[in-house]
């Protein structure tokens, strides 16, 4: 992927929000509908429960109307909105159908780059921005319980529902934005896939071994783009999949998991929503100040990579 050109118009994220179902899963709950335990559960993907339930079009108007508020922005500022989601309530139209909810007045489209989509649609929000708009409404929502197969114990205790958005504007300058990569080997689809109007069916220690490699992968880009090297970046903020692949990826690009953000223990696999609630929970509980770097890094289905690096506040120190 190429370098950001010098003079491209930046951007900085100026609110953000999130949205959880009400209802919680616990491990134990889990157990009690299948061969499992919560000890399994935890050992293998450090997940201890998850919320289920809403839509992706509902969660994704809860999300995306805290982060207007949050920004002070009234809705008809927002120029774009960028929905990703790997699990859409209907066949289209479902970013236009926040647009309408939210009373936006803009243009609003689809992305589906699985879990990697929320890293996808914030670059492409950037490249909105590089070519005039001012601000953008960027939201990653999955609703994966909706396509797992709850008798099956091999993805059932993985997947969950969930929302994050966040705002973008435009600034003078570079903006935050300091390198990015999106990434994608189609020959691997076939060991994450769900048919339309199936369920998800996964090679799980094959999806394991790839994902760390090319979450790394995808990291190391990123990082080369900016001109940033792993010791300098404060906070990574991976796809919530399995902190055993958390760990396995911060342990390769050399960052202690203590500087990764991790909500996969409330949150398990919320796909496209992982990356934007693990960042807000970072962000609320004071781990991001002005000038930190932050490395975004994400995988999914297809198989995708997507990672970009972030300076906080942008050029702000
Ligand atoms: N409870 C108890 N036992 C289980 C369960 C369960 N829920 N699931 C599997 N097992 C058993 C297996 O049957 C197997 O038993 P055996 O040894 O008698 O054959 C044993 O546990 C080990 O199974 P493995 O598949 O080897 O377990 P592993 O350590 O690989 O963990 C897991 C499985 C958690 C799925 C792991 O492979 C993983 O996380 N893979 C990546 C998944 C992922 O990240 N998916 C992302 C999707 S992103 C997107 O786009 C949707």
């Amino acid at each position: 992927m190429p370098a950001i050109r010098p003079g491209a118009r930046g951007a900085v994220i100026s609110g953000w929000g999130t949205a959880l179902p009400e209802k919680i899963v616990t491990n134990d709950e889990l157990a009690a509908t299948m061969d499992t335990s919560d000890e399994w559960i935890q050992a293998r993907t450090g997940i201890k429960e998850r919320r289920i339930g809403g839509t992706t079009i509902g969660l994704s108007v809860d999300s995306g109307r805290q982060a207007l508020e949050m920004a002070g922005l009234e809705p008809s500022r927002i120029d774009a909105l960028v929905l990703s989601t790997t699990t859409p309530d209907w066949q289209w139209g479902n970013a236009a159908a926040v647009q309408n909810e939210l009373d936006l007045f803009c243009g609003a489209f689809d992305v589906n780059a699985a879990c990697s989509g929320f890293v996808y649609a914030l670059v492409t929000a950037h490249g909105l921005v590089a070519m005039g708009a001012d601000r953008v409404l960027v939201i990653g929502t999955d609703t994966l319980s909706r396509i797992t197969d709850w008798d099956d114990r091999a993805t059932a205790p993985l997947f969950a529902d969930g929302s994050g958005a966040v705002v973008i504007e435009s600034v003078d300058g570079p903006g935050q934005l300091l390198g990015w990569d999106l990434d994608a080997d189609g020959s691997a689809l076939p060991i994450l896939q769900a048919d339309v109007g199936g369920t998800i069916k996964m090679e799980g220690q094959e999806v394991f071994r790839r994902a760390v490699r090319i979450m790394v992968d995808s990291a190391e880009k990123s990082m080369l783009h900016a001109g940033v090297h792993p010791e300098e970046v404060k906070l990574v903020v991976p796809h919530q999949a399995n902190i055993r692949i958390i760990q396995a990826a911060c342990d390769r690009l050399g960052i202690p998991i203590e500087r990764a953000a991790v909500v996969i223990d409330t949150t398990g696999n919320t796909s496209s929503a992982s990356i934007p609630l693990a960042m807000a929970d970072a962000l609320e509980t004071g781990r991001v100040q002005n000038g930190d770097l932050l490395l975004l890094v994400g995988f999914g289905g297809g198989m995708t990579a997507a990672s970009c690096v972030l300076r906080w506040g942008g050029g702000v120190e």
